[in-house]
């Protein structure tokens, strides 16, 4: 996967939006990213999800991977919220309290865009069919629409408790360290390691992970669970299909702002997919010595 320039830029350019040299100092940036980010393991060669995608897990695995994901799943709300505090500006803030509160169970309003009954079943927070457009604002907030919920629904399929589920004495060693990393960085106080955090973050988001894993629990519903609910892990598949065309308009905003520092934007962006990494090689390495286990 590649970041590129939209054409866009170029159009700026012959409106005198932009000139030339800004045209092109922006073009080597998106290069250095390129280098910096889309070449990191975890976005070219995730090895727990590609294997997780071809339906190997049993039911043990699947187990531990729910409960380390809900872990990270409520304590992301944490990183969040920080990232709330330290918005750069008022729009910031309001975009980092979207996706808070969508968290917390405000459902996505988009005026009139669905019939009534499809509607009615949204307002309920199904999430089979919840949105994943529009606003927090005039969005009704629904218990059972928030995310941390839908895990709890899969986990009490697989007899996971709610006292089993969300909390740090839940978490191994590398799901924590990705949890602070996330309140570190993707919640630091300046708005562009913040920034290069978020970034990062999407475009893992974007590379298609949500798809590896909802094949293999696909896969482990057929033959294992068929009551098991997916909705939690579809609807952040859905949802990142239409969020990864956005993130190059947002990168191409956020650079031209005056305060715009490339380093820091870096270097929050590089430390927070090494964090990312390590939540993997923690499911990674769990399923790994569980195989030596049983074998
Ligand atoms: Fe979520």
């Amino acid at each position: 996967m590649q970041l590129k320039v939209s054409d866009q830029i170029e159009s700026k350019v012959s409106s005198g939006e932009l000139s030339g040299e800004q045209a092109s100092r922006f073009s080597a940036f998106v290069e250095t990213c390129n280098q910096d980010f889309m070449t990191h393991p975890v976005i070219t060669r995730n090895q727990f999800c590609k294997w997780f995608a071809s339906g190997a897990a049993d039911r043990d695995i699947v187990r531990h991977f729910i409960i380390q994901f809900s872990v990270f799943s409520n304590l992301f709300l944490i990183a969040q919220l920080l990232k709330v505090i330290n918005a750069g500006s008022l729009e910031g803030m309001r975009a980092s309290k979207e996706i808070l509160a969508n968290e917390l169970g405000v459902i996505f309003h988009k005026p009139d865009a669905q019939a009534q009954e499809v509607r009615d079943k949204d307002q309920e927070g199904d999430p089979e069919i919840v949105s994943i457009e529009g606003s927090v604002d005039g969005g009704t907030f629904r218990f059972r629409a928030a995310h941390f919920e839908w895990l709890l629904k899969m986990g009490a399929v697989m007899d996971i408790g709610f006292d089993d589920m969300g909390k740090r004495r839940n978490g191994t060693p590398a799901t924590l360290f990705f949890c602070d990393q996330l309140m570190e960085i993707y919640g630091n106080e300046d708005p562009n390691i913040a920034e290069g955090a978020s970034f990062a973050v999407e475009n893992w988001a974007a590379a298609g992970f949500w798809k590896q894993l909802v094949a293999g629990l696909e896969a482990f519903k057929q033959v294992e669970e068929p009551k098991l609910p997916l909705a939690f892990f579809t609807w952040h598949d859905r949802i990142e299909e239409q969020h990864a065309g956005h993130v190059m308009d947002e990168l191409e905003e956020l650079y031209f702002t005056e305060d715009f520092d490339e380093e820091k934007f870096l270097e929050g962006g590089r430390r927070m997919l090494d964090g990312v990494q390590a939540f993997w090689t923690g499911l990674n390495e769990h399923r790994i010595a569980a195989a030596h286990q049983a074998g």
